[in-house]
């Protein structure tokens, strides 16, 4: 996983919480990297899911939430990292239409190493269904970067999202319905 999603989230840590926690978590995580990320690097993904797990141990948290709280927080920063990918988007929709063929095909681009997930679109008048497909299970990531985005284009959208059994390597189904 690259470097910049975990110095994301210790910034994260730091922010909400203190230098101490970010500290903490790498003692009580015992992280193979030592937890000294920079963001060009590339690391375990399960190191950021044992990142989490011992901030909910720390906090009382359930990680699931925390993740999905950093999913939030990380496309904030993705929109002041990565601005022109947000250029001439008017609204959620027609950004996340494009999370597959433009956005993350862009980011491939720019990172050959990056895993990224796989998200099979469906549009509708006013909706859109984005089926999450992926080997680490980070639905809830998908789920906050979602919300991040709907804060970001400050939209009153509701997200449905299902669990999925029958569809080998998806995990999840977000559908996107506009409110207003
Ligand atoms: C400007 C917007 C975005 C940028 C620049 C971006 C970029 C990235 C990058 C660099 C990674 C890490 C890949 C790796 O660690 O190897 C990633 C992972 C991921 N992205 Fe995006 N992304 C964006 C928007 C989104 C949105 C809106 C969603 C949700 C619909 C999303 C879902 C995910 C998920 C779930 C992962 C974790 C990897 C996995 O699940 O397998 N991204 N993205």
């Amino acid at each position: 996983m690259k470097g910049m999603i975990f110095t994301e989230f210790m910034e994260m840590v730091e922010a909400t919480w203190s230098q101490d926690m970010v500290d903490t978590l790498i003692a009580r995580s015992q992280v193979p990297s030592g937890g000294a990320y920079t963001s060009v690097g590339t690391y375990p993904h399960e190191e950021i899911i044992a990142l989490v797990a011992a901030l909910s141990q720390e906090t009382g948290v359930a990680a699931p939430s925390l993740i999905r709280t950093f999913g939030r927080h990380l496309f904030s920063r993705f929109a002041l990292g990565y601005p022109r990918f947000l250029q001439g988007m008017t609204c959620t929709l027609q950004f996340l239409a494009g999370i597959e063929n433009v956005i993350h095909a862009e980011v491939r681009k720019l990172y050959p190493d990056a895993e990224l997930p796989t998200f099979e679109v469906e549009q509708a008048p006013g909706s859109l269904t984005l089926t999450y497909f992926s080997d680490h299970p980070f639905a809830d990531l998908a789920h906050g970067l979602i919300e991040g985005c709907i804060a970001h284009f400050g939209e009153n959208i509701e997200v449905l999202r299902e669990a999925i059994a029958d569809l080998p390597g998806a995990q999840a189904r977000f559908t996107l319905t506009r409110k207003d």
